[in-house]
């Protein structure tokens, strides 16, 4: 199964400031991490950057034109199609975990049928917006109310229609 997951601000959509996440969410970045526990993190370049690596319980693989092809702690591929190609049999689920290019590429995969996106209810600034995709092609699922420190969130789980 191939899914996005993603934490965006209501109704702004950011994600990123200055390569960072805007927030810090203890509770929302352990259920990240339970959703995503025995998976493939697919990410991009700067996101990696601020991953704390190794990350355990997860493989990590990046696209990147820039890095050397082996990393100690993730896989390189230079392009959509060698990582698509290496992603077509993996037996493992697969997160597209972004930044923002990333996601907006993810998002036209035929092949990608979840997305789960924690809604942050908090007023911030930032640099880095989840792309616009076409809601109707998706379905919520399921939504939870979490609140950390004194921030409220909401996990949304959709689905892709079948066409
Ligand atoms: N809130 C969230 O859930 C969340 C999740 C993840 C990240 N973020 C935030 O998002 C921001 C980073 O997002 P971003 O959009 O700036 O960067 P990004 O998507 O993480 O990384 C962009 C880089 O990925 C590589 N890349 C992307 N498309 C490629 C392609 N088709 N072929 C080859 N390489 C490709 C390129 O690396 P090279 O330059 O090396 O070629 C590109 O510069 C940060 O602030 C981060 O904290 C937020």
């Amino acid at each position: 199964m191939w899914s996005l997951i993603a934490a965006l601000s209501y109704p702004q959509r950011i994600i990123g400031k200055e390569g960072k996440l805007p927030w810090h969410l203890p509770l929302e970045l352990r259920l990240f991490r339970q959703q995503t526990w025995g998976g493939i993190l697919v990410v991009g370049r700067r996101t990696l950057e601020t991953l704390p690596l190794p990350l355990p319980g997860r493989d990590v693989w990046v696209l990147s034109h820039s890095l050397a092809p082996q990393g100690d702690y993730y896989r390189v591929f230079p392009n959509p199609e060698s990582l698509l190609q290496a992603l077509s049999d993996v037996p493992k689920p697969v997160f597209f975990a972004g930044g923002a290019s990333l996601y907006a590429w993810a998002l036209q995969l035929p092949q990608l049928q979840k997305m789960f996106l924690t809604w942050v209810f908090l007023s911030v600034e930032g640099d880095t917006f989840f792309p616009f995709f076409a809601e109707h092609e998706w379905s919520l699922q399921r939504w939870e109310l979490f609140t950390d420190k004194g921030i409220p969130f909401i996990r949304a789980e959709y689905e892709r229609n079948s066409r």
